[in-house]
Formats: structure tokens, C-alpha cells, sequence
């Protein structure tokens, strides 16, 4: 036993509705296919998806079959929800592509804003985001959301704020999610990305109260005014579970290495970043689960209602490949991109291009203008989260609440963003070592207006006891991040 003292950040919601969420942890993916039932149902899709849910996936999937799913990939048995993104990829410099590792799976966030929540109907399902987007029309970085006019609060520019790409430093203070709406460029990430890039998106929260699904798939539901809360618009007045999806992609074990990271769907921008959503809930279950697991922790454990499943479980769950994408490779090495989908780095709209037509992609690829932005937000960037859900770290980061404090208490919040959960999953980025009631000494307060909330931020000095190897005293406050990380690898959680 060894006692250190770390600090925590502590937000306190002085007036406004708690909210609450879970992280539905998918460890693994189902696969890594061509395949997109919701938006090319019954043929191979133009790019290759990574794949986590349900195992009764494939070309033509209905609701009825995720039910039927015999297993699922996510840690809860009764989730054979089906969620799906794009995939990072790596071209080195003589064409050779190769999928750019996937760390821990992926996140799906539950989120539960607004009032009278809704579960997820029988056969919804939703889109979010746009493939062939190679640009962003709002100022860079966004301006605080007390500050968006009507310009900012579009359905098209909410969409285009739903994004991000968080760079990966655990040893730095984190970024605010949805900070960031491009990839950077590879000579960035070389230099700060050091564990990678997280690529998040926020789906709309805002349903129509009776389309399952729409044309485009997007038009039954819409984003509340600030992307996560807010207000919806008229005619989409009933809240569901607030959707996010984080994935991790170790673009660090390219460092070094000349060439270029691209999406499957052959944008470099990120500006096309996208995911598919269709539910494997039951219904009545979801609803109760959405009424009553309403712990703040966010830490899927905390809800009764769910049978948890471990990650090795998870991990055995995949659905069957079809036999007419046998022969393809999205996983390389390969000649290029699988479906042979081109390149095309905008910034003007790109085509659909499908294998074999003559359309030429437009080649040449300029990095979006990375070295504008700082590297950690300001105050008053305020995503996507509650204060409850910064206080408890998520994923989904505390990295607003940390601006302007000392370079000290910096090494604070890289604390508070490691995952207490018992199983300790290495991606999850999120949740706190802070404890429920810190007893300690407040040695920074400031407050803020977000959403017409009022929110209280105390910097707080607690003493925690950690459990751990023998690590030098001396070496405990400015390397608490790895030591946490050494406590992950070793699966040891420290108690705090
Ligand atoms: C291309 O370069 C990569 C990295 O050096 C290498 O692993 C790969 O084998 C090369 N591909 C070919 C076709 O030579
Ligand atoms: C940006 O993308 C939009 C499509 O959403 C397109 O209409 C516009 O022309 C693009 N801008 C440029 C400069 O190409």
C-alpha cells in the first residue's frame, strides 16, 4: 500500500436536471465487412465497416434477426443491437493499405438527456452523419455554445459539430470530445497522439415519435440545438437515449512511418465520418432499463436490469461472413482500400464511387489546417457531456473543466480519466478514479453558464491510497496516468 495525493476535478450541478447515461462497452467487433444493411441493404456496400452487436448480421438485416441473435459482442446479454462505422486505415508510401489497429473495440454511450426518454422501437434504426462530407462550413474551433446563432444550431452544421477526433495523449491533459471535427494530419499525430485517435459521433436524440426509420435515414429524427442537449426542434419533440460511439484507432503504431491514414470510405478528412445504428432491444426492456439506471457512473455494471457477459464472451460472438465477400480483404495488407473505394480528400462533395466505374477520384491529398487549433479546448468548449458525466470522466471528457488550471492539477485530470471499472478494459478512456463523496480540500473553484445550467467546478486536493507495485514515491505525482495504466495492464484496480 502506498498513499499519494492526487487531486480531482469535481463539478457540481448547482441548478438543472441530473442526467444520466451508460456505456455499453463492446470489446470486439462482430466483423470487418462490406457490409451495411441499413443503408445498401441486399448488396455489397460501397466500404468496409467495423461491425460490434449482434451476431445475426449481415447484407439484409431486420430487426427480427438482430433478436434472433444467438450472442452479442457487447457486454450486455440482452443488447443485439447492431452498430457500425467505418474503419481507420493505413496507406504507406508504395500503396500497401492495412487496417490500423482497433483498441478495445468500441464504446456505444446510452446517454440520458432531455425529459421522458423513450426507448428505442422495434425496427429503429438511424444514420448519423454523411460519407461523402469532405469539409466543414462553422469558424474552427467552434465558438462557445452560449455564443451559436441560428447558423450554428442547422440541422446540416449540428451534424458536422457531432464529430471528433480526439488525439490521444493519457500522460496530457485530455481533449474535450467532439473538440476537434477533422483527423489531423500524420506529422500531428506523430508528434501528440502518442496513444492513438479516438473517433466519436454523437447521433441525433430527437425523434419524430413515428418514423422507424426514413429514406435517407436521418429524417425522423433531428439534434437538439446544442448536438447532445438542448432543445429539439418542432415536430421532433420525443427524447430517445442520446447515442454516441467511440472508437480507438492505434495510430500511433505508425508513427514514423511515411504515408497516410483514410477512412474505408476513402476520406482522410474525417469530415465523413459516420455511423449506423439499428436496435436489437427489446423494447419494454430498454424502457425499463432507461428509467431506472439512472446512476451517473455511467459504468454498465450499476444497472440491475443487465446480464453482463465478460469480454472473453464478447469476443467469441461474430456474425457469419458472406460468401460473396470471402475474397475480400479489409483488413490488409492490401492494394489499396477493400471495394477498391478511392481516395477523395474534397473539399468539394465526394462521389459514390462503386468498384469498376471509370469516375476518377481526385487525387492529391492536403491535411485540413490542424495547426490553427490548440491543443486542448477551452473553457468554453463545453461537449458533449452533463457535468455529472465530467465528473465522472467519461470517454466523453473532462478536458472542458480544466482550462486555465495550473500545470499541476493537469496531471489531476489525466487522473481522473482512468477507468475504475473491475475488468478494466484498456480503451475505456473514461471513468474516474474520483470517489463518490471526495473528502478534500477545494484549492480552485470557478462556475459557468452552459445551456442555461449553472455548473460549479472545484478543483479539489484528495488523498487516495492506491494499491500497486512498488513505484518510487517521488515518481507517484507527475506519472500518476501510467501508474494507473500499469494497475490496467496488470488487472489489478487500485482502490481509491
Ligand atoms: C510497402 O511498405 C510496407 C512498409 O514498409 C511493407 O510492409 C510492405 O510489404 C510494402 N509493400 C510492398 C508491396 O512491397
Ligand atoms: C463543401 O461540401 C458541400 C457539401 O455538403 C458542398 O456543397 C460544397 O461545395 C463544399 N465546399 C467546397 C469548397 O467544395
Amino acid at each position: 500500500m502506498k498513499s499519494a495525493t492526487s487531486f480531482a476535478a469535481i463539478v457540481g450541478l448547482l441548478s438543472g436536471a441530473a442526467d444520466a447515461f451508460w456505456r455499453m462497452e463492446c470489446h470486439s467487433r462482430t466483423g470487418l465487412a462490406r457490409i451495411d444493411p441499413l443503408v445498401e441493404p441486399n448488396e455489397i456496400a460501397n466500404h468496409g465497416h467495423v461491425i460490434h452487436g449482434g451476431s445475426n448480421f449481415g447484407m439484409d438485416t431486420t430487426y427480427a434477426d438482430l433478436r434472433a441473435s444467438e450472442c452479442t459482442s457487447c457486454r450486455v446479454k440482452e443488447d443485439k443491437s447492431a452498430y457500425w462505422t467505418p474503419s481507420m486505415n493505413f496507406i504507406f508510401e508504395n500503396g500497401t493499405t492495412v487496417l490500423v489497429p482497433q483498441v478495445g473495440g468500441m464504446l456505444a454511450y446510452y446517454l440520458l438527456y432531455g425529459e421522458n426518454i423513450k426507448a428505442f422501437p422495434a425496427n429503429f434504426r438511424m444514420l448519423a452523419g454523411d460519407t461523402r462530407l469532405r469539409n466543414f462550413s462553422g469558424p474552427v474551433p467552434d465558438p462557445p455554445k452560449s455564443n451559436w446563432g441560428p447558423e450554428d444550431k442547422t440541422q446540416f452544421a449540428l451534424g458536422q459539430k457531432a464529430l471528433g477526433f480526439n488525439c490521444l495523449n493519457y500522460a496530457k491533459t485530455p481533449e474535450g470530445s467532439m473538440y476537434r471535427h477533422f483527423l489531423p494530419d500524420k506529422q500531428y499525430m506523430d508528434e501528440n497522439c502518442a496513444d492513438g485517435i479516438r473517433a466519436e459521433i454523437f447521433f441525433p436524440s430527437c425523434w419524430n415519435g413515428k418514423d422507424l426509420d426514413a429514406k435517407n435515414h436521418k429524417d425522423h429524427m433531428a439534434y437538439p440545438d446544442l448536438v447532445n442537449d438542448g432543445t429539439c426542434p418542432e415536430g421532433f419533440d420525443t427524447r430517445v437515449p442520446s447515442m454516441f460511439f467511440e472508437t480507438i484507432w492505434n495510430t500511433a503504431a505508425f508513427k514514423g512511418q511515411a504515408g497516410q491514414f483514410v477512412f474505408s470510405n476513402g476520406d482522410p478528412t474525417g469530415y465523413g465520418y459516420h455511423g449506423d445504428f439499428m436496435t436489437g432491444w427489446d423494447p419494454d426492456f430498454l424502457q425499463t432499463a432507461v428509467n431506472d439506471c439512472t446512476n451517473p457512473s455511467g459504468n454498465i455494471a450499476d444497472c440491475r436490469h443487465f446480464t453482463l457477459q465478460t469480454e472473453a464472451e464478447g469476443a467469441k460472438c461474430t456474425f457469419k461472413m458472406p460468401d460473396v465477400l470471402k475474397e475480400d480483404n479489409c483488413a490488409g495488407p492490401a492494394d489499396g482500400l477493400c471495394g477498391n473505394v478511392p481516395i477523395q480528400a474534397g473539399p468539394e462533395y465526394a462521389s459514390l464511387v462503386q468498384p469498376g466505374d471509370s469516375a476518377t477520384p481526385t487525387g492529391g491529398y492536403t491535411p485540413p489546417a490542424t495547426t490553427e487549433l490548440p491543443p486542448v479546448p477551452t473553457l468554453s468548449y463545453k461537449a458533449p457531456t452533463s457535468a455529472v458525466t465530467d465528473k465522472y470522466g467519461g470517454g466523453i471528457s473532462v478536458a472542458a473543466i480544466n482550462a486555465g488550471l495550473s500545470q499541476a492539477s493537469e496531471v489531476a485530470i489525466a487522473a481522473t480519466s482512468t477507468p475504475v471499472v473491475s475488468e478494466a478494459p484498456p480503451f475505456v478512456t473514461s471513468a474516474p478514479v474520483v470517489p463518490e463523496q471526495p473528502q478534500g480540500h477545494v484549492i480552485s473553484t470557478s462556475t459557468y453558464t452552459s445551456a442555461g445550467t449553472v455548473y460549479e467546478v472545484a478543483i479539489m486536493e484528495v488523498d487516495i491510497t492506491v494499491t500497486v507495485e512498488p513505484t518510487p514515491a517521488a515518481r507517484h505525482r507527475r506519472h500518476v496516468h501510467h501508474m494507473h495504466r500499469r494497475d490496467r495492464e496488470h488487472g489489478l484496480l487500485g482502490r481509491y
